[in-house]
């Protein structure tokens, strides 16, 4: 049965009436058309679908809507600031950090979640963080150079 779900969905309220036992991907992806975040495998394995649950990073093929009733969900969409990019975007960009970019918002979400709770991450500490999101182009490399980046940028270094 439906029901009306409300939540905070790029900083903006959001009240959407749809059965709470669908995914959040589902929600996001049909519903209110925000497309950036990936279908992958569907099962919780391979992370392109992760988004902030109140700044965590989760995976939002696995979570019923319902669930994040009265949370805060931040998904790629609302990751840009007055049209400017995030420094991670940026720092993906810069670094050549993907291919194909299938696993990007995800990648970039899960490091946005990494980097609000530690401002000054280790490359060990990227590579954990970022170790369970899957990319099959081989870009891991330049993924965590940009995150590296993004987090010198964030700091006001370079
Ligand atoms: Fe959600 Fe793969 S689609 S983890």
């Amino acid at each position: 049965m439906e029901e009306k779900i409300r939540f905070t969905l790029n900083g903006r309220k959001t009240e959407i009436t749809v059965d709470p036992g669908r995914t959040l991907l589902w929600v996001l992806r049909n519903r209110l058309g925000l497309t950036g975040t990936k279908y992958g495998c569907g099962n919780g394995f391979c992370g392109s679908c992760t988004v902030l649950i109140n700044d965590e990073p989760e995976r939002s093929c696995t979570i019923p809507v319902g669930d994040v009733s009265g949370k805060r969900v931040l998904t790629i969409e609302g990751l840009s600031r007055n049209g400017k990019l995030h420094p991670l975007q940026q720092a993906f960009i810069d670094n050549d950090a993907m291919q194909c970019g299938y696993c990007t918002p995800g990648m970039i979400l899960t490091a946005a979640g990494l980097l609000l709770k530690n401002q000054s991450p280790s490359r060990q500490e990227i590579v954990d963080a970022l170790e369970d999101n899957l990319c099959r182009c081989g870009a891991h490399e330049h993924i965590i150079d940009a995150v590296e980046s993004a987090s010198k940028v964030m700091k006001g270094g370079k």
